[in-house]
């Protein structure tokens, strides 16, 4: 093994505007030595979320501040190969904050390791941050009632797909909007959406006005700006929208003007709400195991998107706000 590895390094904020080529920088680095209690990892994979642009514009309060010189903060998946903890074996698989790094020195208790029969590539996704941010958006704010109606924008995504599926096994009506008719196919055909929008094509106020002419009781919100605007436009007496992100402003410095059907909350006597899924970190066992027992009775299905090599880190973060990403974005290192 030689004793060198690469790491990615934050060496700009991007800040009101998309992610440049120099706002990281490949570089080599020793790799380190595992201390007292602490593992060596080999990271295989990294996860990717749109969080990361946050993170790096060094703006979100809800995280440390990244400064400049700063390894890229990332989830990623890795293989213990030298261990100085005695409940850790070489070759375990751990899942949690590696970084970008090809190899981390860590403490193995603040990482997870996969669910038995399972890929440990699920941690990143369904069983992961992803899945926790579905299950407690929907369930903890949307509170969706059966023969109700929930409405998903950015339902193609990694969070967006699990929300319908969610909300179908809890007995509801599901629409999800996305870019393009591949995936808006995917959706009704594989995901189980019972009617999928394309918001490039056509308006979305007209199309779910047909979708749900008697108005949707859940929104949960992916996106923001227009689309969250026709959204609101359909809300039904009561309903609950979940802002989970918004990612038509994450890559903008001139903020869009305040939905202009906001006043809908008030003649449907409807309420918003935004959240940040960590606050519920204390039960992300508990609705892991819950989640495991859907992907392995079938009932929860997911889709990867893997791309190749570790140079490729910047490019695939990028596929997120593109919209090329099918499904969780992850690589393979
Ligand atoms: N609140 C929380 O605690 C929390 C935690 C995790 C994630 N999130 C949020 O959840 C959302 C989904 O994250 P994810 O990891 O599951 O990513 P994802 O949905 O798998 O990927 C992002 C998707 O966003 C869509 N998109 C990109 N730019 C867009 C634009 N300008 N207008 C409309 N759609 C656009 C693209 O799909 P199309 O091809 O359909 O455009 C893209 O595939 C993000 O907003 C993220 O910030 C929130």
């Amino acid at each position: 093994m030689s004793d060198t590895m690469r790491q990615w390094l934050l060496t700009g904020h991007p800040r009101g505007r998309p992610i440049a080529d120099n706002d990281l920088k490949l570089v080599e680095a020793p790799i380190p030595s595992p201390g007292d209690g602490e593992v060596l990892l080999k990271v295989t994979h990294l996860g990717f979320d749109p969080a990361q642009k946050g993170w790096m514009e060094n703006v979100a309060d809800y995280v440390a501040p990244m400064q400049i010189g700063d390894v890229m903060r990332g989830s990623g998946i890795g293989e213990v190969v030298q261990t100085n903890h005695p409940d850790y074996g070489v070759g375990d698989v751990l899942v949690g904050m590696t970084g970008w790094n090809e190899y981390t020195a860590l403490n193995p208790e603040t990482m997870e390791r996969p669910v038995d029969g399972l890929s440990p590539t699920t941690m990143l996704g369904p069983l992961g941050t992803t899945g926790m941010t579905a299950y407690c958006g929907l369930f903890k704010l949307g509170k969706p009632v059966a023969g109700e109606t929930v409405v998903v924008s950015g339902a193609a995504g990694a969070t967006g797909s699990i929300v319908g599926q969610l909300a179908k096994i809890a007995g509801c009506k599901t629409i999800g909007i996305a870019g393009g008719p591949e995936k808006c196919a995917w959706l009704t055909e594989e995901v189980g959406y019972d009617a999928a929008i394309d918001y490039k094509e056509g308006s979305v106020r007209t199309q779910l006005k047909e979708a749900a002419p008697k108005g949707v009781d859940v929104i949960f919100d992916n996106v923001g700006g227009a689309i969250l605007n026709d959204m609101l436009g359909q809300i039904a007496t009561g309903a609950r929208v979940v802002i989970c992100g918004g990612i038509s402003r994450y890559e903008t410095g001139s903020l869009p003007a305040g939905p202009q059907n906001y006043f809908n909350l008030v003649f449907r006597r409807a309420s918003m709400h935004g959240f940040i899924v960590l606050d519920w970190a204390s039960e992300f066992p508990i609705i892991r195991k819950r989640l495991a027992e859907f992907v392995k009775d079938g009932r929860l299905a997911y889709r990867e998107d893997i791309q190749s090599g570790f140079e490729n880190a910047p490019a695939t973060l990028q596929r997120l706000f593109s919209g090329q990403n099918k499904g969780k974005q992850l690589l393979a290192l």
